[in-house]
């Protein structure tokens, strides 16, 4: 059964802070609690050269959180964590899923203007940790394919980071199969993939490629684990990062969190982020995940690599931007990328995961959707001045504006939606 499909590709951990563009978008959001920390954590790790500044992704979400800071964990000597003997209940299958039936959840997370920077944390259901629906496949292929190119830039763990991946790895062995039976089958070894035939024997040493990579082809999503060191700041220092679209593992592969934002140019993120990101991190417990989602719009029709703002295998000495991306394109090269996060705690390790879902799809295809266009003109045209640069919004407002006032025009002329859409749609439910 171990047909083990996987490429042995040993990762190089050399700490390489190369140069920057884009920032981690995962790592922006806040939340509360605390815990014990361990010793094999992270500590000072890394140095890491000045950054060049660049787009980056969104801390955006509108909404404000709506979680409420939850107890304060014991105190606890920074970089250190004590492991908790803590354990989600079995998920149960996720009802009626298909790997080429279910389609992808609509996440539409923009509201009617004004534009607010928060870190939108909401609270998780453990059963809904992975999403995963028909376009596994094609997910799946991609990464596959890039692994093979390259992955030992995309997907890295630190030494120190080691036991942290493999128990990302085991969670994933555990979850999965209880949640998706008709994809995934549970083994005395790890896990299989009944659809594609994959075995991962997940018992072997060392393990046959980097625990984040075999983590990345079981999922759609990509993957990162931030640890605390002793200085208290959180350190990228595991990741697989294969369909990100702006920014690349290799440009902040060791970065504390929030260098990663900096280097960024993450809008609001020294003036409205950084406290309260930095004590969800420290605070946050293995018993209490969040989410958030986010937004984008892209000029090309790349999942993986956007780029309109920079070649992937560029200098990563100059940053990508964009700057580059060709001014007004026609609608149908405008696409929404949304991404759905997620930020649980692993017990054991102590090491922060993130996991990062993006969907994609054509701007024509979700401005058919009643109320959409009409919506997401007025997000648009809310972003600030930092949050437009951010998201590149001069380089394709034109186009996308005309075309989403046409369409929302048209739905409210054939009674699609009311008149007073913007406000009946206060009701709507974040963030669909
Ligand atoms: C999995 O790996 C372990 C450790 O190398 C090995 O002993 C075992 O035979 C493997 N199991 C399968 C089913 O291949």
């Amino acid at each position: 059964m171990v047909a083990n499909t996987l490429l042995a590709v040993q990762q190089q951990i050399e700490r390489v802070p190369q140069l920057v563009s884009q920032n981690f978008k995962p790592v922006l959001y806040g939340g509360i609690i605390a815990f014990l920390f361990t010793s094999f954590l992270v500590t000072r790790l890394i140095q890491r050269k000045k950054p060049a500044p660049r787009r980056a992704n969104s801390p955006d979400l509108e909404k404000p959180s709506s979680r409420k800071p939850t107890s304060k964990g014991p105190e606890r000597t920074p970089g250190v964590w004590t492991p908790v003997d803590f354990k989600w209940p079995d998920p149960p299958p996720y009802p009626g899923w298909d790997v080429y039936k279910t389609d992808p959840l609509p996440y539409r997370p923009f509201k009617h203007g004004p534009y607010h920077i928060t870190m939108g944390l909401r609270t998780m259901q453990w059963d809904d940790w992975i999403e995963l629906d028909n376009h596994y496949l094609k997910f799946h292929a991609d990464k596959k394919r890039r692994i093979e190119e390259r992955g030992a830039t995309h997907c890295r763990t630190a030494p120190e980071a080691m036991d942290g991946a493999i128990e990302l790895l085991e969670e994933l062995c555990d979850y999965l199969p209880q949640r998706y039976p008709t994809l995934y089958r549970k083994t005395p070894v790890g896990i299989d993939n009944i659809v594609t035939g994959e075995c991962f024997n997940v018992t072997q040493r060392p393990l046959p490629e980097d625990p984040m990579q075999t983590c990345a082809r079981l999922v759609q999503d990509d993957l990162a684990i931030m640890f605390e060191g002793s200085d208290g700041q959180y350190y990228l220092l595991a990741g697989a990062i294969l369909l990100a679209g702006f920014w690349r593992l290799s440009d902040k592969f060791g970065m504390p969190l929030s260098e990663i934002h900096t280097s960024g140019d993450v809008p609001g993120f020294k003036t409205k982020l950084e406290k309260g990101m930095m004590n969800f991190f420290r605070r946050v417990q293995p018993n209490g995940p969040v989410l958030r989602n986010n937004y984008f719009l892209q000029v090309d029709d790349e999942l993986a690599w956007s780029s309109s703002i920079g070649a992937e295998d560029g200098d990563h000495t100059q940053a990508v931007g964009w700057d580059t991306a060709e001014k007004n394109k026609a609608i149908e090269h405008h696409f929404f990328r949304s991404e759905r996060q997620s930020l649980r705690r692993l017990p054991r390790s102590g090491g922060v995961v993130f996991t990062i879902r993006t969907y994609f799809e054509p701007v024509t295809a979700i401005a058919k959707e009643p109320g959409v266009p009409g919506r997401l003109a007025s997000a648009v045209r809310s972003w600030g001045d930092d949050v437009s640069k951010y998201k590149g919004r001069e380089r394709y407002q034109d186009v996308l504006l005309e075309y989403l006032d046409e369409q929302h025009r048209q739905q409210v002329e054939r009674g699609v939606i009311g008149e007073n859409y913007a406000e009946e749609d206060e009701g709507r439910k974040y963030p669909y």
